[in-house]
C-alpha cells in the first residue's frame, strides 16, 4: 500500500467511507471480489457484522479501528490469501482454522472425502489413514461422518499437526490419532499391517518447474512442502502406491488426489505394481481426472 493509500484509509471517519475506501484499494490491487472481501475484512477486523456495516454507515470510527482494518488491508493488497487473514476456510460444511502452517483446503478435495465415504468397505469399525493431513480437513470430515471409525492422520510437519489438532478440538473429534512422519511410515509398529480399509491422501503434486509458475498468492504464502513433490510431481503418489500395500486390508483402497495430466502415468504405475487388482479414476466437476483409486488384491 502506498503512503497515500494508507492515509486515505486512516482518514475515513465513518464505516460507510471505510467500506468504500477498502473496496477501492482492493479493486485497484486487482482483487476480483473486492466488494465482498471489503466487508469480510472489516467484519473480521472490527467484529462488525455485514448487517451492521449496512445499517450503520454513519457510525464513527476510532483511530484504533481504522488502524486494525488498515493492517489487514495492507497484507491483502500485498497478495496474502484472504483465508490466512480471516483465519478460516470452509470444507465439507465445516469451518477449519488455517494459517501459514497449512495448505488452504480446496473445494475439489471434497471429492476425496465423498469417494472415500461412497466406497468404504462395509466393516463395523473401519480403520482409515489420511496421509499429508495438513489442516486435518479430510481426516476430521471423515471422522465426523464415520462415528465408529478409527483414523490415523499423518503429516511431516509438526506445525501442520498442531493446527490439525486445534481443528479436531473445534469439531469435537476424538477418534483421530495424529502422527508425525514420512507418508505411511508412522503406521508401522502399531499392529496395522493388513488392517487398514482406506488410505486416503491429497499429497503434494506440483512439479518443481511448475511451482515457479504458480500464482504469487499460492507460491509466496502457502507452504512449499504442501505443494511440491519433486521434479515430476507424482513422486509421493508413486511412493504411496508401494508403501501402502503392507498396511491395506485385502480389498482395501488407496484413494489419492492428483493433478491435471497425472492420471496416465499413475494408472500405468498402479497397474504394473501387482499389489492392486483394480485401478480407476474419478473426474471432478471441471471434468479433470482428479482422483485415482487402487484396490488391494484380496488374497
Ligand atoms: C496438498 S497438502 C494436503 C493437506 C490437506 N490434506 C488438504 O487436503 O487440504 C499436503 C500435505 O502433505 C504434507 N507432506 C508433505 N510431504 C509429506 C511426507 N513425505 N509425509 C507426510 N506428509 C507430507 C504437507 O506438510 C501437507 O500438509
Amino acid at each position: 500500500m502506498t503512503p497515500a493509500a494508507a492515509r486515505a484509509t486512516g482518514e475515513c471517519r465513518t464505516i460507510g467511507a471505510l467500506v468504500a475506501e477498502v473496496r477501492r484499494q482492493l479493486s485497484a490491487a486487482g482483487v476480483e471480489s473486492a466488494t465482498q472481501e471489503a466487508v469480510w475484512l472489516i467484519e473480521h477486523a472490527l467484529s462488525l457484522s455485514i448487517l451492521h456495516q449496512c445499517i450503520e454507515p454513519q457510525r464513527l470510527l476510532s483511530e484504533g479501528e481504522s488502524a486494525k482494518v488498515q493492517a489487514l488491508l495492507l497484507r491483502r493488497v500485498a497478495g496474502e490469501p484472504l483465508q490466512y487473514l480471516l483465519g478460516t476456510q470452509e470444507f465439507c460444511g465445516l469451518e477449519f482454522g488455517v494459517d501459514s502452517s497449512v495448505l488452504i483446503p480446496r473445494p475439489e478435495t471434497e471429492l476425496l472425502v465423498q469417494e472415500t465415504l461412497r466406497r468404504l468397505p462395509p466393516v463395523q469399525a473401519p480403520i482409515l489413514a489420511d496421509v499429508g493431513t495438513g489442516s486435518g480437513c479430510v481426516a476430521i470430515a471423515l471422522a465426523r461422518a464415520i462415528p465408529t471409525g478409527k483414523l490415523f492422520a499423518i503429516d511431516l510437519s509438526s506445525y501442520a499437526l498442531d493446527t490439525a489438532k486445534r481443528n479436531a478440538d473445534r469439531h469435537g473429534v476424538r477418534s483421530v490419532t495424529w502422527l508425525q512422519g514420512d507418508l505411511v511410515a508412522p503406521l508401522a509398529g502399531r499392529g496395522l499391517e493388513r488392517k487398514v480399509q482406506v488410505i486416503v491422501s491429497n499429497p503434494p503434486y506440483v512439479s518443481e518447474s511448475d511451482w515457479t509458475t504458480l500464482q504469487p498468492e499460492v507460491r509466496l504464502y502457502e507452504p512449499r512442502m504442501a505443494l511440491v513433490a519433486g521434479p515430476c510431481g507424482t513422486e509421493l503418489h508413486e511412493q504411496l502406491l508401494e508403501e501402502a500395500i503392507p498396511f491395506l486390508a485385502p480389498g482395501g483402497l488407496l484413494i489419492m488426489e492428483m493433478g491435471l495430466g497425472q492420471s496416465g502415468s499413475l494408472l500405468e504405475k498402479a497397474e504394473a505394481n501387482g499389489g492392486y487388482c483394480s485401478v480407476t479414476t474419478v473426474c471432478d466437476n471441471a471434468g479433470i481426472e482428479r482422483i485415482v483409486i487402487a484396490e488391494r488384491t484380496g488374497e
